[in-house]
Order: C-alpha cells, then structure tokens, then sequence
C-alpha cells in the first residue's frame, strides 16, 4: 500500500480523467529535457529507472531516444502501470517496462545506471529509507537523481493551507478539503529534505543537476524544489 493517510494513489489513477492526469504528471512539463541533458553530458546508461513514474513521461521519452537502455518504470499504482504497459505495447517501445515498487523499499532485480524519482519522495513515509534502496539500485559510476521539497517548498505549501480562499480555488490542481492531508509528511517536516539530511542518508553530498545542465530559462523552478543527483 502507498501512504493512503496522504493520497490513495490507487484510487486516484484508478479514476484519473485526463485533466488529474495532467496535474499528476509533473515531469513532461518540468523534466523531460533536463533529464536528456543530464544523460548527454554524464553519458547514456545502459538500464535507467523512474520510480513513482506515474504516466511515465521521462520513462517513455527515454526508451525511445535510446533504443539500447533498458528502461524500468517503477511505481506503487497498479492502474497507471496497466495504462502504461498498453500504451507502451501501442507504440511498439520494447526496450521499456514497468513494475510495482512501493517506496521506501525498492523492488529491483538490477542495478541502473541512473535511477530517476520526480515529485514523489513528498509522498514516501521513512524517506531516508527510500533514498537508500533506490541509491542501493544505482551502478558504480552511476547516479541518484531526484526532486525534493525544501524549507521555502514548505513555507509555501503552509501558506497555501492556511489560505484555500486564496490558493485553493477552483482552478487549483488540488482539493483544498484534502491539501493538508496530502502534504501532511511534508508540512509536519517528516519528509523534508536538506542537503545535509541528504548526505547523511546516503554518505554522499548531493550536488545540483545545473551544475551539469546549462537551462537557464528554467532553472528558476527548482529553488523550492531542487534537483540534485548523487554520484555513486
Ligand atoms: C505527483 S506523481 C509524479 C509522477 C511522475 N514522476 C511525474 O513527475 O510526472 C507521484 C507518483 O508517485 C507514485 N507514488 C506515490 N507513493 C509512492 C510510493 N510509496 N512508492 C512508489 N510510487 C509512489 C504515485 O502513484 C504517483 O504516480
């Protein structure tokens, strides 16, 4: 099971429209491209995974761009699995599959040369424990690459639970009578994330995926939530 006290993910792809799927998809809008740039310069793996993949936007544009990597798209929602596998069969994509895994433990029967989360550590109880089996997953010489929520991403969330008549309106991608709930591991601080929490979960410093990618244009997105990849 997922944290169901956050979001029943199940359900919710279970009964996703388009628009939920949309709002659930962070990563087609915000990190396709960076991951691409992130492969060029470090080198295309041979296996990659994105775990908490949803619809899979970076796990499809990766298969299909590199023929010869494997691809594995993880994530603890049965619905968006089936969905994907169809769609994946569809479009004749034959290096790429998807599996179950509920973070913090990490199913993998292999290791990758990159392994991918987007916008779901803010949803994983025990979030230390989900770093260490994905970074666990990563060949040596590989990399942990993974958004998280800061101190300002908190401040901000708060803000928008204290003030739904301002934030949460209508055309909000969130349920204000449910936002508290949802951010819950992130508004108490349990899953909040820091360079340092980082570093001494893994005994690695996490450093800056602009570091690497030169994406000015959009690099603001990440001062709330960083993108960072960690060197095995
Ligand atoms: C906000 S969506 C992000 C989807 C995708 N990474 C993107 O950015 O487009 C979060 C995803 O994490 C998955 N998820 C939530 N909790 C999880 C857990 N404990 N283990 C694995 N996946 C989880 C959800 O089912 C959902 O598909």
């Amino acid at each position: 099971m997922t944290d169901t006290d956050t979001i029943d993910w199940h359900d919710f792809w279970a009964t996703a429209d388009e628009d939920d799927r949309a709002d659930a998809g962070p990563s087609a809008h915000h990190a396709t491209d960076v991951v691409v740039d992130f492969l060029e310069e470090t080198g295309v793996p041979e296996a990659f995974a994105d775990v908490g993949c949803g619809p899979g936007h970076v796990a499809f544009d990766v298969a299909e761009r590199y023929p010869e990597t494997d691809v594995v798209g993880y994530d603890a929602a049965e619905p968006v699995l089936a969905d994907n596998r169809q769609r994946a069969r569809d479009r004749g994509v034959e290096n790429l599959r998807f599996d179950r895994t509920v973070l913090p433990e990490f199913d993998a029967d292999r290791r990758f040369g990159v392994v991918f989360s987007y916008f779901t550590l803010c949803y994983v109880a025990d979030v230390e424990r989900a770093l260490q089996t994905m970074y666990d997953a990563v060949a040596p010489g590989g990399y942990l690459v993974f958004n998280y929520q800061n101190r300002l991403a908190r401040a901000h969330w708060q803000r928008m639970a204290d003030n739904p008549d301002e934030f949460l309106g209508e055309n909000s991608q969130f349920d204000a009578d449910r936002f508290e709930d949802r951010f819950r591991l992130l508004l108490d601080g349990e899953n909040l994330l820091s360079y340092e929490r980082i570093h001494d979960a893994l005994g690695t410093w996490p450093q800056s995926v602009w570091s690497v990618v030169e994406r000015p244009d959009t690099r603001w997105a990440w001062r709330h939530h960083p993108l960072v990849y960690v060197p095995k």
